[in-house]
């Protein structure tokens, strides 16, 4: 159903209103359960069915129950490690530098329910990604590699090597019920912060680390495990050009899947500190081909052949909050509307601190794609670009395709005659619906048919529980 250009007025106003009402209820937070990690937590999942709670934090992975009792714990580091060495799991992979106790920071844990396994990747051994078995973590549920297998650093290197450097991840079903696991981690190769400097020959990132890859994760092709070399061969990355790499500091807040598409949230960190009135905030989207079969079985879609991206606004031209934080899909009840409607809030931040919290409907980004790839396929245009900045994207440009019409499918996902990563060039915005200093996370969720949004603040606590009373029936 297209956006009728009068809800997409009504939507922010509604919210808008609904905070300012709400502001004045204090509401009390009760701890029920509690766990405490030893060490600095970094990422946890949630079992639907069995309610289980699998926490990672640095050197230690812990399965909980869903009244947060400790059913298994697991240490995972310190281990012997240097930056500049291949992962041991290499085979031949000596290395001359020292190695020293590292610790291991979880960048990425994702459960998988199908095949029963927790994915878990830490930032040693240049982010290697282990299998462990949902029931009971501390054990191993598929070995890999297995000993005298052949095996490529590009199997290996997965998630970012370094505590500071960005992950997400998606376990998806590609066609045919395949699992695909989807990484978008920033590059911390030669030339970051993130590289000993005066190490420029040692750089094991600089030919095996895209900063989004598509990956097998189907445990039963071990052979396949972890690489991109899925059909279409070698286009399941999407791969900044070395040279503009210091242009594209990309570092990524979040993948989440709706409908058959992926998005994923980022910022581009290059323009921070001297562009406060620019948004720096992307949101890319892809589509994972998770629909039954349009084509051949053997002629999956390129993720850059969907691949399309736009700034995120929140805030108006001289009071842009300009670095996404934190972001959550809820669909949520519009007045006027029959279902619920998609949105995307996310938390954006000032580097004052200063933080504000935008509310994007999810037809109008659908919407604007439509247009762009639709504009795109009308020739040369300022409203969008090939984004030549990505190996895929090299030499190409927008051009008139005569009288072709593009179905809606191609206007959604692209087409093999509009198969490059564009860029739109006006973000999408949206006006903050309520700002205060240092939020750093949102989470969103419908009680007793309250939209509830949640925020946390920077010091870990859930300090604010905001309450948008939307559109009472
Ligand atoms: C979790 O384990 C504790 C301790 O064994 C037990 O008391 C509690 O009932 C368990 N919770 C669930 C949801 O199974
Ligand atoms: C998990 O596996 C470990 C290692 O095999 C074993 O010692 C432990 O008892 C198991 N824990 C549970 C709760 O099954
Ligand atoms: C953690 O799990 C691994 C893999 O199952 C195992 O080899 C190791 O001994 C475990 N360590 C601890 C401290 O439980
Ligand atoms: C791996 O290769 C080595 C040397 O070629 C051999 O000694 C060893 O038995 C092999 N291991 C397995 C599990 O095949
Ligand atoms: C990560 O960032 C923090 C805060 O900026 C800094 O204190 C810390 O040293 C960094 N860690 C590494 C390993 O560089
Ligand atoms: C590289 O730089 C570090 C810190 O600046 C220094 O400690 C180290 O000795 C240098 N290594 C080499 C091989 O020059
Ligand atoms: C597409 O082109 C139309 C007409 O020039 C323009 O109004 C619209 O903003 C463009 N949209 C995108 C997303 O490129
Ligand atoms: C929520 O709304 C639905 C549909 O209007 C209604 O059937 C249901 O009773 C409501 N639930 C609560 C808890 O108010």
């Amino acid at each position: 159903m297209p956006p009728s250009t009068e809800s997409l007025s009504v939507a922010p106003r509604a919210l808008l209103l609904a905070v300012l009402l709400a502001s004045r209820c204090v509401c009390a937070l009760h701890v029920q359960q509690m766990f405490a990690s030893q060490s600095e937590t970094n990422n946890f999942v949630v079992d639907a069915v069995s309610h289980r709670v699998y926490l990672a934090a640095v050197n230690a992975i812990y399965q909980l129950n869903g009244t947060l009792a400790a059913e298994v714990s697991n240490s995972t580091g310190p281990v012997q490690d240097n930056v500049l060495c291949h992962a041991p799991q290499l085979p031949q992979a000596p290395c001359e530098h020292t190695k020293s106790l590292t610790d291991n920071h979880n960048k990425l844990l994702a459960l998988d329910r199908e095949q029963g396994v927790l994915v878990a990747c830490g930032s040693v051994y240049q982010g290697f990604c282990e299998l462990r078995r949902m029931d009971n973590v501390s054990q191993i549920a598929v070995e890999f590699p297995k000993p005298n297998a052949t095996v490529f650093p590009s199997m290996l290197n997965i998630v970012a090597n370094h505590p500071n450097a960005s992950t997400v991840g998606l376990v998806f079903r590609s066609q045919g019920g395949t699992p695909r696991l989807l990484v978008a981690a920033t590059y911390t190769g030669l030339g970051t912060e993130y590289f000993p400097k005066n190490h420029s020959k040692e750089d094991l990132r600089f030919e095996n680390t895209p900063e989004i890859a598509i990956r097998s994760l189907n445990t039963k092709d071990l052979a396949r495990l972890f690489t991109y070399d899925i059909n279409p061969s070698e286009d399941n990355v999407f791969k900044i050009k070395q040279e503009v790499k210091p242009k594209h500091k990309l570092s990524f807040v979040r993948v989440f899947a709706q409908k058959s598409y992926s998005y994923i949230a980022m910022n581009n960190d290059a323009n921070s500190g001297f562009k406060e009135s620019q948004p720096n905030s992307i949101l890319a989207r892809i589509c994972l081909d998770t629909d039954a079969p349009r084509r051949q079985a053997s002629e999956g879609r390129k993720l850059t052949e969907s691949y399309i991206q736009m700034g995120l606004q929140c805030g108006a031209s001289g009071n842009i909050y300009n670095r996404l934080v934190s972001i959550f899909p809820a669909d949520i009840d519009v007045q006027g509307h029959p279902d619920a409607e998609p949105y995307l809030f996310g938390v954006f931040a000032k580097s004052n601190r200063k933080s504000a919290l935008c509310a994007f409907r999810v037809a109008e980004i659908e919407e604007t794609i439509r247009q762009g790839r639709r504009n795109c396929s009308n020739g040369p245009n300022g409203d969008v670009q090939v984004l030549d900045s990505v190996i895929q994207g090299s030499g190409a440009e927008c051009e008139a395709k005569g009288n072709i019409v593009l179905q809606q499918e191609q206007l959604n996902c692209g087409a093999a005659h509009l198969q490059h990563p564009l860029a739109l060039r006006k973000p999408i915005r949206a006006e903050p619906l309520y700002e205060a200093s240092g939020i750093s996370s949102v989470a969103v969720d419908n009680i007793h048919n309250y939209t509830v949004v949640f925020l946390g603040t920077s010091n870990g606590r859930l300090r604010k529980a905001l309450w948008l009373v939307l559109w009472l029936r």
